[in-house]
C-alpha cells in the first residue's frame, strides 16, 4: 500500500496516532496537574520502563496536558555527558524572562533572576550576562554554593515562588533521568522535598529505565515518599490489535484476526516492535485487510531492520567482555537471571563479574528486577544477542578488557 500514507510511526519518541492503554497514567497525571494547582500536596511522578515502551511520548503528551491546564513547562533530557545545571539553566532562564514580561513589577520574579545568577556563578555555568535580558545583580547567600544539593533547592524555591506570584504552575519534565550523577539525582529530590514541604506551585515529571527506583531509593531515603514510579509497560494482546487497527482505519484498512496474534506473538506488545510491524506490513501489504501471510513475510524485514538499528546501537557500545556477560544472559533463555548462574554459565566467579554488571547497569543496558536478579532493558535482546552471538563459548579474559 501506499508508502506515502503509511500510518505507522517506529522511532524514538514518534508519536502514535492514539496512546492506547495509558489511560489510567493520564488520569493520574490530570489528577496531579490539577491538585498542585489548587496547592495541594501530591507526589511527582518518575515514569519507568524499558527502551521502547513509550515514556517518552507520554512524557510529550503529559507537557502537552500541563500547557493545557496554564502550566508553564520545561522539558529536558538528561545526558551522560552533560550536567543537571547546564541542561536546567537555559530553560529556566526563559521561563524567568517570559515571567518578568507580564505586566506589572514583580519583586519575586526580579530575586529568582538573582538566584539563578548567583546559581550560575557558583556551578560555573556559562551564560552571558546580554542573554539573560535582565539587569539585576546575583543575590549573595542563595544558591551560591557551589554545593548542588544546597543550591538547587535554593533556585527551584525562587522559581516557584516567582511562578506563584505570577498566579501561574511550573512543571519540569525530565526524560532518561537515570542518566544523572547520584548528587544530581539527590539534589532534585532534595528540591522536590523543598517543594512538597513549602506548598511550592513546581512538579516534577520525569521517565526512565527501570533501575530509576533503586537509584532514587539509595540516593535518599524518602524518595519513595514524594514519587510515584507508574510503570510503563508492554500492551495487553487487546491493546496491541486496538493500536495496530486504530492506526490502518483512518486510511480505511483493517488486519485479519490471525494477522493481529501473530504481531502480538512477535512482539510481546512492546510497542516500538507493534510500530516496527506495522509499518513493513503496511509497505508489504496491497489490500485491505492485511493478513497473516503479509505479517508472516514482513517479520524477516523487520527483525532484519531491528538488528541493524534498534539493537546495533546500543550492541557497538558494548566491550567484549560486556558482551559475554549478555551473551551468558541470553543463553539462559528471556526473562530475569540470577548473578550466579550468568557467572556459573560464564565459568567465572560472581565477584569477579561486579565491575563488569556495574558497567552494563550503567550504560543502561541491564537492570536489577529484584536482589540478586538481572534482566535486559532492551525487550527481546535475548534474542538479538543469540541471533548475533549464536555460538556460546565460555571464555576466560584478563580483567584488562
Ligand atoms: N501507547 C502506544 N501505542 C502504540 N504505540 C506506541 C505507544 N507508545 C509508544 N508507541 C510507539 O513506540 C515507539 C517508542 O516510543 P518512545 O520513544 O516514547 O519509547 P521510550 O520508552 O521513550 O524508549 P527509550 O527508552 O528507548 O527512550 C514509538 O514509535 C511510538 O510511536
Ligand atoms: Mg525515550
Amino acid at each position: 500500500m501506499d508508502p506515502v500514507r503509511n500510518p505507522f510511526s517506529p522511532g524514538a519518541g514518534s508519536p502514535p496516532p492514539e496512546l492506547v492503554g495509558r489511560d489510567s497514567i493520564l488520569e493520574q497525571t490530570r489528577v496531579l496537574l490539577a491538585r498542585i494547582q489548587q496547592q495541594r500536596p501530591e507526589k511527582s511522578f518518575l515514569l519507568t520502563g524499558l527502551r521502547g515502551v513509550g515514556k517518552t511520548v507520554l512524557l510529550n503528551e503529559m507537557e502537552r496536558m500541563a500547557k493545557d491546564a496554564d502550566y508553564r513547562t520545561l522539558l529536558l533530557e538528561a545526558h551522560e555527558q552533560k550536567s543537571l545545571a547546564a541542561l536546567i539553566v537555559p530553560p529556566l532562564r526563559r521561563l524567568l524572562f517570559d515571567l518578568n514580561r507580564l505586566a506589572g513589577a514583580s519583586e519575586r520574579v526580579r530575586r529568582a533572576v538573582a538566584v539563578l545568577k548567583s546559581f550560575i556563578g557558583a556551578v560555573k555555568v556559562t551564560v552571558s550576562d546580554v542573554e539573560l535580558g535582565l539587569d539585576i545583580d546575583p543575590e549573595r547567600g542563595a544558591a551560591d554554593s557551589g554545593d548542588l544539593e544546597i543550591d538547587l533547592p535554593d533556585l527551584f524555591q525562587a522559581v516557584a515562588e516567582a511562578a506563584q506570584e505570577r498566579g501561574t504552575v511550573v512543571a519540569i519534565l525530565i526524560d532518561e533521568v537515570q542518566y544523572l550523577g547520584q548528587s544530581e539525582l539527590s539534589a532534585l529530590i532534595m528540591a522536590m522535598h523543598r517543594m512538597q514541604q513549602r506548598r511550592l506551585p513546581l512538579v516534577l515529571l520525569g521517565a526512565g529505565l527501570p533501575i530509576l527506583p533503586a537509584l532514587a531509593g539509595e540516593s535518599k531515603s524518602y524518595a519513595e515518599r514524594l514519587f510515584n514510579f507508574p510503570d510503563v509497560g508492554p500492551l495487553s494482546e487487546g491493546e496491541a490489535a486496538k493500536a495496530l487497527r486504530d492506526q490502518v482505519k483512518v486510511e480505511g484498512t483493517d488486519f485479519e484476526g490471525a494477522a493481529l496474534k501473530e504481531i502480538y506473538r512477535m512482539t510481546k506488545g512492546y510497542p516500538y516492535f507493534v510500530q516496527e510491524w506495522g509499518y513493513q506490513a503496511w509497505n508489504r501489504a496491497t489490500e485491505s485487510p492485511i493478513t497473516l501471510q503479509v505479517i508472516l513475510d514482513a517479520t524477516e524485514t523487520v527483525i532484519r531492520r531491528l538488528d541493524q538499528n534498534f539493537f546495533r546501537v546500543r550492541f557497538d557500545r558494548l566491550t567484549p567482555r560486556e558482551k559475554d556477560y549478555l551473551q551468558a544472559m541470553a543463553e539462559l533463555g528471556p526473562g530475569a537471571h540470577r548473578s550466579g548462574d550468568i557467572a556459573d554459565k560464564m565459568g567465572m566467579k560472581i565477584t569477579a563479574l561486579g565491575p563488569v554488571r556495574a558497567n552494563l547497569i550503567r550504560k543502561g543496558m541491564i537492570y536489577s528486577p529484584a536482589h540478586g536478579d538481572m534482566a535486559f532493558t532492551v525487550p527481546l535482546f535475548d534474542e538479538f544477542m543469540r541471533r548475533t552471538m549464536p555460538d556460546f563459548q565460555p571464555r576466560k579474559r584478563g580483567s584488562s578488557d
